[in-house]
């Protein structure tokens, strides 16, 4: 296993748009035993594999809740999502040091593949469906910043560049 160093506000892998994975592939494996460590050892509850650098979709997740095992997920899609929305505090790894108040929607599904291939659905809502939604935004070039108002966006930016 290696800690991988995550890529940092300003980094263009952070802006594309990831590739989709081809399907089960053991070099994959690693990468996402890599991906859980770098995450547990930045105190992160999801981790997006553009965020190692890495332009792939493929995510893993972790948000410490007895209900929910840690599992890494295969070309992530959002299938639905529940009209009603919610507000939340909201970080990124790849923003250290700064929060904001993002407003998803409060039920979300998604399907994909685990890394074995096998097709997987789940139905998400509170810390779960919100980090399933931040880091499907990772594979698209999106970050929980371009959620805030520019105002919002503004006065996290000011924070975070002041404390660097
Ligand atoms: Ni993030």
């Amino acid at each position: 296993m290696a800690k991988l160093s995550i890529e940092m506000l300003g980094s263009e892998v952070l802006r594309a748009k990831a590739e989709e994975v081809p399907g089960p592939d053991p070099a994959l494996d690693a990468l996402i035993r890599d991906m859980f460590e770098t995450m547990y050892d930045a105190g992160g509850i999801g981790l997006a594999a553009p965020q190692v650098g890495i332009s792939k979709r493929l995510i893993v997740v972790d948000v410490n809740e007895p209900e929910h095992r840690p599992f890494a997920l295969l070309n992530p899609r959002v299938v639905e999502t529940g009209d009603e929305t919610e507000k939340m505090e909201e970080g990124c790894l790849s923003i250290p040091g700064v929060s904001g108040v993002v407003e998803r929607p409060s039920r979300v599904v998604v399907e994909g593949t685990d890394p074995d291939g096998k097709p997987v659905r789940i139905e998400a809502a509170e810390m779960l469906g919100r980090c399933l939604l931040h880091e499907i935004d990772h594979l698209d070039g999106v970050l929980f910043i371009d959620r805030l108002s520019p105002l919002k966006r503004n006065m996290v930016l000011r924070r975070y560049r002041k404390q660097r």
